[in-house]
Parts: C-alpha cells; sequence; structure tokens
C-alpha cells in the first residue's frame, strides 16, 4: 500500500510517503527551496512532493491513499499568487487520486508523536501549539495498542493558547514568531523572578484545572500586556529582556506542570505521554514534565511542530489501511540522501584534499581534540528541526569559549548552548537520566548534568542551572556518530562531543552535498565528512 501525506497548513510545510507500512521519506519544504518556513507563509507542500516523487519515483496519483494534515490552503483566499497557482495544481492532481482523506491538524499532530513513539501500554497524546484553522489550540487524545481516540479539543472561543503568548513576543525582541521563540527560552537562563511580570503571564493563560487554559482568544489580552510591558520599560536592556523571558518560561512550567500532574492523577492507569505541538520544542519545559508531573516515561514527537502534521497525516492514512504496525521507530533519517558517487561527482567541483575514509573515527577523534570544527554529511537528511548526526557539526565540549566560537565560524547567533552526543550507555554516567531515554535519542528535552561533569564538559551545559538536552546515541542506529565519540572517549576520557546543525545564518539545515563543500569553501569548518570520504581545504 502507499499513501502520500501533505500537509497544507499556514506554514512549515511537508511531505511525508510511507510503503508497505514503512515509512519511506518525509521532508520539509524548506529543506528543499532553502527558504526558512517561518518566512514562507502560505506557500504549498509542492516543493517537497516533487522532491520525494524524484527520489522514489512514485506519483502521487500512484498512491492508494492520499493522507491530508489540516487543508487550510484550501480555504485561504488572501494568499500570493504562487501559492493560488500551486493549490491548484495540487487541487487538479488530487481529483485524479484514488482516495484522498483529510484529518484535522491536532489529530496528525498526535499521531506524529504516538505512532513514532510506538508505546503499546495505555498512553496520553496530548498537542498544543498557536492554533488551528480548526481553531484548536491543543488536545488531549487517549491511545492504547495502536489506537488513538479523541478526549478533548482546546478550542480557540474557551482556551487560551500558549503559543499564541510565545509567538506574539517574539517581535518584542526583533524576533521571528513561529521561529525564534527557543531564542527567549535559552535568554530565560540569565534573568531572575520577579512576582508582577510572573503574574502577567499567569493571567494571559493561565491553566483552568479543567485540562484547558483561561482566556480564549486571547490576542487582544496579549498585545495590551506588552504593550504596558513595553511602556513600563522592559524591553529597554539585555538584562530586563532576559528577566522577561524568564518569567515567561517559569510561567509555562508552571502551568505546564499543573496541566500535566491534573492529567496524571486523573488517569492514573495511563503511564505514559506522547506530545506535539510548537510548545514542545521548548526543551527545558519537556524536562520539567518529564521529571515533576509522574508518567512512567514521555515521548516528544521529533518533528514536533507542523512539519510533523504531512508524517502524522501519512501515519493516520497508514493506520486506516491497516497497513500500520504499531512499534516505537528506530530513527527520523527520512529525507532526501545523496550517494558516495554523487558526493564524489561533486567534490570534482571544488579544490579539496581528501585526507581519509569516514571510518578513520581515530583520525576524525584526534582532529577533534585539535580544536577542528568537523562537519558530517552522511545518510538520509534528518525530519524535524534538529541535527542528529546526518547533517551535523561537531567539536569538543571541553572549553567554554566553543559556543562563541561555532557562533562566529557560521555568523550565526545562537542563544542557547550548543547540544552534546552521548553513547547511550555512558549517558547516566555523565547526566541524570534514569528515564524517557528514548525521547533523548532525538534530543527534545533537557536533563541535568552530574556535579562531577559539569566543568568538563562546559561547551554544552546552560550555565545557570547545569543541564543540557543531550542526543543518547546506539551503535546501531547512529552508527558513525558512535564511532566517533567511542574514539574520542578512548583518547580523552570523555565520551561527549558537541553537535549543532549543518547551517549557516538563517538558513534551514543543508540538504545537498554542493551545500556541505560551500561551507568547506568559505571556512565555517575545518573538514567536512563526506560519503565515504574526510576532506579539508589545500
Ligand atoms: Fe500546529
Amino acid at each position: 500500500m502507499i499513501v502520500y501525506g501533505l500537509f497544507f497548513g499556514e506554514h512549515n510545510f511537508s511531505t511525508a510517503l510511507i510503503v508497505d507500512g514503512e515509512i519511506k521519506y518525509a521532508t520539509e519544504n524548506e529543506k528543499i527551496t532553502r527558504i526558512k518556513s517561518a518566512y514562507n507563509l502560505f506557500e504549498t507542500s509542492y516543493s517537497s512532493l516533487v522532491a520525494i516523487e524524484e527520489a522514489s519515483g512514485i506519483k502521487l496519483e500512484d498512491a492508494d491513499l492520499v493522507a491530508i494534515g489540516d487543508a487550510t490552503l484550501f480555504h485561504k483566499q488572501d494568499v500570493p499568487d504562487i501559492t493560488k497557482e500551486r493549490t491548484k495544481l495540487l487541487q487538479d492532481r488530487l481529483k485524479n487520486c484514488k482516495e484522498v482523506k483529510v484529518y484535522t491538524h491536532h489529530e496528525a499532530h498526535a499521531a506524529s508523536s504516538y505512532y513514532l513513539a510506538g508505546f503499546p501500554e495505555k498512553t496520553l497524546v496530548v498537542t498544543n501549539d498557536g492554533g488551528s484553522f480548526e481553531n484548536v489550540n491543543g488536545s488531549i487524545f487517549m491511545a492504547e495498542d495502536g489506537n488513538l481516540h479523541l478526549f478533548k479539543n482546546l478550542y480557540r472561543v474557551e482556551n487560551g493558547s500558549l503559543g499564541n503568548l510565545w509567538c506574539n513576543i517574539c517581535p518584542k525582541y526583533g524576533f521571528k514568531g513561529l521561529k525564534d521563540e527557543g531564542k527567549i527560552m535559552g535568554m530565560a537562563a540569565n534573568g531572575q523572578f520577579v512576582q508582577e511580570l510572573f503574574d502577567n503571564f499567569n493571567r494571559l493563560t493561565e491553566y483552568d484545572n479543567n485540562f484547558g487554559f483561561t482566556n480564549g482568544e486571547n490576542t487582544d489580552l496579549i498585545n495590551q500586556t506588552f504593550w504596558k510591558m513595553d511602556e513600563d520599560g522592559w524591553f529597554n536592556t539585555q538584562q530586563k529582556r532576559e528577566t522577561v523571558a524568564y518569567n515567561l518560561q517559569k510561567s509555562l512550567e508552571y502551568n505546564l506542570t499543573k496541566y500535566f500532574t491534573h492529567l496524571k492523577k486523573s488517569f492514573p492507569q495511563y503511564k505514559k505521554l506522547c506530545l506535539a505541538g510548537g510548545i514542545f520544542a521548548n526543551v527545558k519545559a519537556n524536562q520539567i514534565v518529564n521529571e515533576d508531573c509522574g508518567f512512567d516515561e514521555i515521548f516528544i514527537a521529533p518533528p514536533m511542530g507542523d512539519e510533523g502534521c504531512a508524517l502524522g497525516a501519512a501515519l493516520l492514512g497508514a493506520r486506516d489501511l491497516g497497513d500500520w504496525e504499531h512499534r516505537p521507530t528506530k530513527d527520523v533519517f527520512f529525507g532526501l540522501e545523496y550517494s558516495n558517487e554523487e558526493c564524489d561527482i561533486e567534490a570534482q567541483n571544488w579544490d579539496f584534499e581528501v585526507v581519509g575514509k569516514d571510518t578513520d573515527y581515530n583520525l576524525i577523534a584526534q582532529l577533534l581534540t585539535e580544536r577542528n570544527v568537523i562537519a558530517v554529511h552522511k545518510g538520509k537528511l534528518e525530519f524535524g528541526p534538529r541535527a542528529l548526526g546526518h547533517r551535523s557539526v561537531m567539536m569538543e565540549t571541553t572549553d567554554p569559549t566553543n559556543h562563541v566560537y561555532l557562533n562566529k565560524r557560521f555568523g550565526r547567533n545562537e542563544v542557547m548552548p550548543f547540544a552534546p552526543f552521548i553513547m547511550k550507555e555512558k549517558a547516566n554516567e555523565v547526566f541524570h537520566i534514569t528515564k524517557s531515554t528514548f525521547a533523548a535519542e532525538f534530543m527534545t528535552l533537557c536533563y541535568s548534568t552530574r556535579e562531577e561533569w559539569e566543568d568538563k564538559i562546559p561547551a554544552v551545559i546552560q550555565k545557570s542551572d547545569k543541564t543540557a538536552r543531550p542526543q543518547l546515541v546506539t551503535e546501531e542506529k547512529h552508527n558513525f556518530f558512535y564511532n566517533v565519540v567511542k574514539a574520542y572517549d578512548k583518547l580523552t576520557g570523555i565520551p561527549v562531543l558537541l553537535n549543532t546543525s549543518f547551517n549557516g545564518h538563517g538558513e534551514p539545515i543543508i540538504d545537498t552535498p554542493s551545500q556541505a563543500f560551500s561551507h568547506l569553501d568559505k571556512g565555517s569548518i575545518d573538514y567536512l565528512v563526506i560519503g565515504d570520504k574526510i576532506y579539508k581545504k589545500k
């Protein structure tokens, strides 16, 4: 059976393809068009669809089912001409498809988490975001043995939107909503508690003790409150902006703790929790939910934003066709792939020197100890916002200045500390990791660092609270990363390396070999591991 999943929301367009119960491809438009989704509102999933059709040789019209996760664009009139053209083109093509099924935005979110987690036990599946075309800000589903049932929708008229709050504060920082919320979470680490600010944010959207949040349609209230805060000078200095961020983060953590604790107490037989939606891009809040709310294990959709809705829809479609076996996903390497030969051919366009093979792990480890920045372009591109070892940049974790150094090399302005990757079997030696270790393979939540390691790996630890968001790697699932960090551990006694996504400032994670080589050419990196070779500048 062939199922295509398409996402026609307002941003983060994506396409997924499932064949005979196996996820063959899932990728975002932004990885193809090279324009960040947040700047490319109301386009269509056309670019990612064409890319997957070409890579797989399977046309949309070949599908037994086309599953659409949110069809907002079919109803929007105020969109650019290119969007109208592409929407029309897709609608025409859909007329020639065997079956087309539209799922809701939050069903698609829920599926993107639950069917990748593969928990067989009773599981609560909770979604939360800035709101959908169906006027829903979040949902609660009950799930067991691969069956997913809606328990409650959080409708916009009744429920305040946490996502709306975070999106709307971004311009006050000179940031872009739907993209830079994570920077505010990063800034929060340096702020202080101020009761007045904390109360302000709680007044805007607070847990209502009935599985929802107060103040439906809260945009006006949000804007009025931010206007007053602006008048009072709360955005005037960096220190004040950090303090605003701190209290916004604390308010989120406070309300999510109340929400999930109440859910757990109300449904004690549900011991597992799956999360999806933009709110759960907040790795610090996810740590609190994991550690303080009483669930045995949590999982966050690795594509937790709207990009996950195409895959979520495809998973729902495969399930409805009886062509999906409920089990944990091995990974989220679902994007496009380039063969060693294609990488070699691209290399001929550049004047670089081959210094070794991709399996020369001891050489790579040695180069890392000499403060080199080494990028990786291997295998299928990651699906979702995190680079997990196929389009990543590696560096040592031992020097606290590496954060500034890497930002400079890539022309980036990342606020959050870069993430560590660590052999899964050693993770609990370095961090306090006792549960949700599967979720931690996807770098979706923070953990506290053990005291004896704080000074050894400062480049990947948040200074103020000593947390990190590690990626746990295994030999089976992350072969290259695992062998590199193992060789590095043998050399240094430190089983941890730094991982940041392979992209320049404002650029989506890189896709093609040519984009990878261009970073070696412009000097963002010292070495590039691509295909089966290691390159450096002559
Ligand atoms: Fe969403």
